[in-house]
């Protein structure tokens, strides 16, 4: 179902007690939306999730922020998806654009990864987005398109409404180089649209659909105020208690 959500991805950043004490702030700070309809997903360092507790009630939830294809086995280091879920994660991140461009992973493994992730009970946020030249030689469509299309069109139309997209222009990722509110706004329309072309309408106009990438307090309203960016996926600012909620003020008086 459609919610609007905001989403915070620490990274690879935090100690067990910072990350304890950082998730505690952003849950006592949190407003509950009577509605249901605002939630907010915390991806902590995956060493961390056992530690923080997850508030359904509030509407906090946790998530990984990647996960094995596999889900168990002889895979040295790896996480699988299963033992995010026994941790009290309800969703995990596929595809970040540096799981794409640090560790070389493609399509046809996030694929595997969605499909394990659903296979578990864990809700997938996946990330598309193109990288600064792609955008310049006007391939962001292309690109995303593909994107979606290798990663997640398998998928069958009960399992696709499991899945968030998180669109993440790679060029706007921890630069402070947000896409201004018309690209956001353009290319998550263009998601749905692609959404719609392969499953159909409902399920289109049923997606949530966030954007990430330098979203900030200073800039949040403004991409919010988009009838399709649903929420965001926030690094930087994910680490400042203050400025997450924030930005969840903005996405809350968003909703109409
Ligand atoms: P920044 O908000 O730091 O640009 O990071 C965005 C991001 O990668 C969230 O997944």
């Amino acid at each position: 179902m459609r919610k609007n959500i905001l989403a915070a991805n620490w990274k690879m950043n935090t100690s067990a007690s910072e990350g304890l004490a950082l998730f505690n702030e952003v849950k006592s700070g949190w407003n509950a939306d009577p509605g249901g309809n605002l939630i907010c997903i915390i991806a902590p360092p995956s060493t961390h999730l056992s530690l923080i507790n997850a508030d359904s009630e509030k509407g906090i939830y946790c998530a990984g922020q990647n996960c094995s294809d596999q889900d168990n086995g002889a895979y040295t280091g790896e996480i699988s998806a299963v033992m995010l879920k026994s941790v009290g994660a309800d969703f995990v991140i596929i595809g970040h654009s540096e799981r794409r461009s640090i560790f070389g992973e493609k399509n046809n493994l996030l694929k595997r990864k969605v499909d394990a992730a659903i296979r578990n009970g864990l809700f997938p946020i996946y990330c598309c987005g193109e990288q600064q030249g792609e955008r310049e030689d006007g391939n962001q469509e292309d690109v995303v398109r593909g994107q979606l299309q290798e990663g997640l069109f398998h998928l069958s139309a009960e399992d696709f409404g499991k899945v968030i997209v998180a669109y993440e222009p790679v060029w706007a990722i921890g630069t402070g180089m947000t896409a201004t509110p018309e690209q956001a706004q353009e290319m998550h329309s263009f998601i749905r649209t692609v959404i719609e072309e392969n499953y159909n309408k409902e399920i289109a106009m049923d997606t949530s659909v966030l954007y990430g990438g330098s979203c900030n307090p200073a800039n949040a309203n403004d991409l919010f105020a988009n009838e399709d960016v649903d929420g965001g996926l926030i690094g930087g600012a994910s680490l400042i208690a203050g400025d997450f909620l924030q930005i969840a003020k903005s996405l809350s008086s968003s909703i109409p």
